[in-house]
């Protein structure tokens, strides 16, 4: 077999299966990363990602495709745009065009047009530039056909990429907007069209809090700031990397407003300084962990609701992680709100969990732990775990749950709320295989303000991965982990102190 045949054939032995997450969507036998073009059509879910069709590591870009009625069970579909002779097909976004505007659909059969970057190679006539192209879909997502005018838009730059498109209804008209970077200016450009295929330049946005790596991967929404449709607030992210608060990869978010043509930033999204800033924990993040990146949300989902997808990895060790035949994983889909606090409009996120956290194993109620330890169910091989817990820390030091745990002693993920610093510490320094890379090992912590002097904790737990969400989703720290296999022990500990479990529930979901 030459090496083309091999890496066509695909990798074909599962050695590490007790990693693959049940829930969390991975590819068959490829390599994926970002999300793309996530768009709600006909009762269906769409996730397009980038992916190489020809191995498990990064290269070949061309998007992925999966589909889910609840956003939890995926089903994988063949590659939808590949890349060929003269482009990588780069992340993007996925617009129904309603009104036909491209022509490629008809008013009753609306095309789906997606919008990504060309990453144009030798010999391509535009070699080494990044511009717009669209590619379009008449039978609901499934096959798809480059247009034969890309690209669509072509600023002559090598790092112009990663389109969101949005339709925008406002007080100048309703016309396309496509929000993209200048990844290594830091900017964010914006564009309009009528037609997704005639641009015209509106503004800029950047540099502006963290600019210590690319700018990638943006998006732009409204959400009502605590349920107020009359109190419009706007959301752009703006993924960077490396330069995130947790090293590497991550997502950086403003708080502002866009008139149709320019998105400003309300000044208490901004941090002070000419230098940026010097603390990178003054800037809004939408995780606080190591492996939440490029997230963007879905268009075109009912009851205006903002649902998000990241792709749950670092580009730090990204090629490097030790799973097979697949690597890489999504989140879970978030949903977001914007609500106050302290005064000022925050994202919370909650993962998506339909029709709820699953089957529950064991509940305790009203416990109080004095310099205690109580024994959790195991993490079942086949489920997901979701542990919810509402817990007084009070005079404790430390409230800390061990997550797959080795017996006795042995490795674990541990996530604790130090009571002196309130702040919660995401562990993975000891959790299984951290040696696969030399950035891996790390512990992630993030303030967290007791409410009512309550932790309000929602912890997902899906072989290779943990989600933790704090205080309703006001906090969020992700991080993968690599557990040896039979490493299932889950545990509550208090220390220093007693402390009181009001409600803790362990469910499994499947
Ligand atoms: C982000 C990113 C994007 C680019 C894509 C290429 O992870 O670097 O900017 O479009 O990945 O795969």
């Amino acid at each position: 077999m030459s090496d083309t045949d091999m890496h066509l054939a695909g990798p074909t032995e599962e050695t590490a299966p007790a990693s693959r997450p049940i829930l969390h969507y991975t590819a068959r036998n490829t390599w994926l990363n970002d999300p793309n073009g996530l768009v709600f059509h006909q009762g269906v879910y769409h996730l397009f990602y980038q992916n190489n069709p020809l191995d498990n590591v990064w290269g070949n870009m061309s998007w992925g495709h999966a589909t889910s009625e609840d956003l939890l069970h995926w089903t994988e579909h063949p590659v939808a745009i590949a890349c060929d002779q003269h482009e990588d097909v780069f992340s993007g976004s996925v617009v129904v065009d309603e009104g036909n505007t491209t022509g490629f659909g008809t008013a009753e059969n609306p095309a789906l047009v997606a919008i990504y970057t060309s990453a144009f190679k030798e010999g391509a006539g535009l070699e080494g530039i990044q511009a717009q192209s669209l590619a379009f879909s008449t039978d609901a997502g499934m096959t798809w056909s480059k247009y034969a005018g890309n690209p669509v838009l072509n600023r002559g730059s090598a790092h112009f990429r990663d389109p969101k498109v949005f339709r925008h209804e406002g007080d100048a008209g309703s016309y396309w907007v496509m929000v993209a970077v200048e990844a290594q200016h830091q900017q964010v450009v914006l564009y309009r069209s009528a037609d997704l295929k005639d641009w015209q330049y509106l503004s800029t946005f950047g540099p502006a809090n963290a600019t210590g790596g690319e700018w990638e991967c943006p998006d732009l929404f409204p959400l009502p700031v605590d349920g107020n449709p009359d109190h419009i607030k706007w959301i752009l992210v703006v993924n960077i990397n490396p330069g995130a608060v947790a090293g590497g990869s991550g997502g950086q978010y403003f708080v502002g407003h866009f008139d149709g043509v320019q998105f400003t930033a309300d000044t208490d999204s901004l941090v002070a300084g000419e230098d940026g800033p010097t603390d990178l924990r003054q800037c809004l993040w939408l995780d606080w962990g190591r492996d939440y990146y490029a997230a963007v949300s879905f268009s075109n989902v009912p009851d205006n609701r903002r649902i998000m997808i990241g792709w749950m990895n670092n580009w730090d060790y990204a090629n490097s992680l030790p799973t097979s035949p697949w690597r890489s994983s999504m989140s879970l889909a978030r949903e977001l709100e914007l609500v106050t606090i302290n005064g000022l409009p925050r994202l919370v996120q909650l993962p998506v969990l339909s029709a709820g956290p699953g089957r529950p194993l064991r509940t305790l109620t009203d416990v109080e732990l004095h310099d205690a330890t109580v024994t959790l169910p195991d993490a079942d091989p086949d489920s997901m775990q979701v542990i919810d817990a509402e817990i007084v820390p009070g005079a404790s030091r430390t409230v800390a749950l061990k997550l797959l745990a080795a017996a006795g002693d042995g490795p674990a993920t541990v996530l604790r709320f130090d009571a002196a610093t309130s702040t919660l510490t995401l562990d993975r320094r000891n959790s299984g295989n951290t040696a696969f890379h030399e950035k891996f090992a790390s512990a992630e912590s993030a303030a967290v303000a007791l409410e009512d002097g309550v932790l309000k904790l929602r912890v997902i737990i899906d072989h290779g991965s943990v989600e933790v969400f704090a205080q309703g989703g006001k906090v969020t720290l992700t991080d993968l982990v690599f557990p040896s296999p039979g490493s299932v022990g889950t545990e509550l500990s208090v220390k220093g102190g007693a402390a009181t479990v009001r409600k803790l529930t362990v469910s499994a979901l499947s």
